[in-house]
């Protein structure tokens, strides 16, 4: 595939909208991404809250996703992508959907190609967030949630540097990706993100 046959123009900024965050954990994806669906009413799919909800509720697909999540690891491609695929179908996902991260594996970006070019919705922008180390843990420490404790927390910035950071080149080569430094309050960072919604769609 030509790099850029998936989006050769940025579109219009409309209600169609398909956007991936991107960004190590603590860089705010969740919070952006809710703060961008507000934005643009569009629907937001997190995987990592995904996989929480099927913990919780002691499914097969959560105590799978359970046994690496514990650990600070991925969970499997075919995993993530099966919540994915039966997600992007339903009927608030059509207009547009924020993308909180999936995908973090190059494999994860290929499937998700595919079935985006599949569905003729292509991707519109991918924002990758980033902060230092640092600022990083000290937010996930005082967030507290279970994968948020010092070993895990270093586990899963090894994990993202490996598996996930590849994914820059991946979308900068096709031209829809765009880098936001994540440090700053909330609103500062979000201001970022429009000022540069805005630029892309001038
Ligand atoms: P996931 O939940 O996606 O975790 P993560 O990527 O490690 O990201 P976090 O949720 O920790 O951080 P975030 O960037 O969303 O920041 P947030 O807004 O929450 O995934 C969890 C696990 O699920 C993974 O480790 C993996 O096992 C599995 N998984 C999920 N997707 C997968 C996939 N595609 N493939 C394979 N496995 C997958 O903010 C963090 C904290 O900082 C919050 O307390 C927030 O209030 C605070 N904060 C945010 N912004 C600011 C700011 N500007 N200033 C101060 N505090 C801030």
């Amino acid at each position: 595939m030509a790099p850029d046959a998936l989006n050769p123009v940025l579109r219009p900024l409309t209600p169609f909208m398909r956007i991936v965050f991107l960004g190590p954990p603590g860089s705010g994806k969740g919070t952006q991404a809710e703060r961008l669906q507000d934005y643009l009413h569009v629907a937001h799919l997190s995987t990592g809250e995904a996989l929480r909800r099927a913990v919780t509720a002691n499914t097969a697909l959560g105590r799978e996703a359970d046994r690496f999540m514990k650990l600070g690891h991925l969970v499997p491609d075919d995993v993530v992508f099966g919540v994915v695929a039966e997600r992007i179908v339903d009927k608030d996902c059509i207009p547009g959907c924020l993308f909180d991260g999936f995908p973090r594996t190059v494999p994860q970006a290929e499937a998700f190609d595919r079935l985006l070019i599949e569905r003729r919705t292509p991707l519109d922008l991918v924002i990758a967030l980033d902060a230092t180390e640092p600022v990083l843990t000290e937010r996930l420490l005082s967030r507290g949630r279970p994968d948020d404790k010092p070993d895990t927390i270093r586990e899963r910035f090894r994990q993202y540097a490996e598996q996930t950071e590849p994914l820059l080149d991946y979308y900068r080569e096709r031209g829809i990706l765009r880098q936001i430094g994540a440090e700053g309050t909330p609103d500062e960072v979000f201001e970022r993100i429009r000022a540069t919604l805005g630029r892309v769609t001038s």
